[in-house]
């Protein structure tokens, strides 16, 4: 079998060296098995590294959570065992649920002894929780466990948008906390909402909203911006032959927009940076002051 190529992480993985054993209590099964969990892009076929490449094709056993059935052809051709863990949705059911079951079937290979790969569209660790709990339990396990970054759809964004999020700022909530929770947000720099399609669902089981609770948002929303405060509602490409969605709108007209469960709300900032004069004038002194005794 050809050897994964090394990640530069060694301490958390070392695909490419013989599998490391921790030192156990002897109550506990030595730990074989091993966990890669990578992110694939959002773009079919052009965002995947090399090195999550070779994560796959060099794994006992794949698993997929990606965004639609090409993807997992695609994955298919990479590797004679790709598992996918789209059959735990299921209608009515808590996504809570299907996502505990998701790392338990990842999780039961890993103790079996295998060397696992579990596929992720986007980034693995950007909204995803199962990625995150998979690795802390196979770690907590005594195995080996590591995540592999993909491009996320906040990459796209930044690319398709033409935001720099240094510029002013750029911050992220899923739509529903933000929804529930008095954040502080800060209307000088850039607010993007993600799951917009999700707005407002608390039950656990739904995989859309109405228009009533996006009217909801609006209202929360509406104590920053006014309501002819211009939004984009973002879907990256993930085909080839695609154009990105970049819908501009009155925020008032959202509740009325047809949304996806893969739309984003990019919320461009509404008020200017505003300047905090005791520390500008605290920077002007100390570097007076520092001048004078060089
Ligand atoms: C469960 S999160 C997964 C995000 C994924 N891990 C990533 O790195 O992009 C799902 C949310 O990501 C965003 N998302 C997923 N696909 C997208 C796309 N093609 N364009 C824009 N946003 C997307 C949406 O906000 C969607 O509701």
């Amino acid at each position: 079998m050809k050897q994964p190529l090394c990640s530069g992480r060694t301490e958390a993985w070392r695909p490419c060296l013989p599998r490391p054993r921790r030192s156990r209590s002897v109550s506990t099964p030595p730990s074989t098995g091993s966990l890669a969990c990578v992110g694939i892009g959002i773009m079919l076929g052009s965002h995947i590294t090399p090195l999550a490449r070779s994560h796959i094709e060099n794994a006992d056993v794949v698993f997929a959570a990606v965004s639609d059935g090409i993807v997992e052809l695609w994955l298919k051709e990479m590797h004679a065992d790709v598992r996918s863990l789209q059959p735990f949705y299921a209608e009515g059911k808590r996504r809570t649920q299907t996502y505990r079951e998701m790392v338990e079937a990842i999780l039961a290979e890993v103790r079996a002894g295998k060397r696992v790969c579990a596929v992720f569209y986007g980034h693995p660790g950007v909204f995803a929780w199962a990625p995150h709990r998979a690795i802390k339990v196979a770690r907590e396990e005594g195995y080996t466990a590591y995540m592999e970054p993909g491009i996320s759809s906040e990459d796209c964004l930044y690319a398709d948008l033409g935001i720099d999020p240094g510029s002013v700022g750029c911050q992220h909530f899923d739509t529903t906390q933000y929804m529930l929770y008095r954040r502080q947000i800060d209307p000088s720099a850039w607010l993007i909402l993600w799951q917009v399609g999700l707005a407002g669902e608390r039950t656990g089981h739904r995989f859309a909203t109405s228009p009533a609770h996006r009217q909801v948002l609006v209202d929360v929303l509406s104590r920053h911006y006014p309501l002819d405060h211009e939004v984009i509602v973002y879907r990256a490409a993930t085909l080839p032959m695609q154009a990105p969605r970049m819908e501009r709108m009155p925020l008032g007209r959202l509740p009325g927009a047809d949304l996806d469960s893969a739309d984003t709300l990019a919320v461009p900032p509404v008020q200017a940076l505003v300047a905090d004069a005791e520390v500008q004038a605290k920077l002007v002194a100390l570097d007076a002051y520092q001048a004078a005794i060089a």
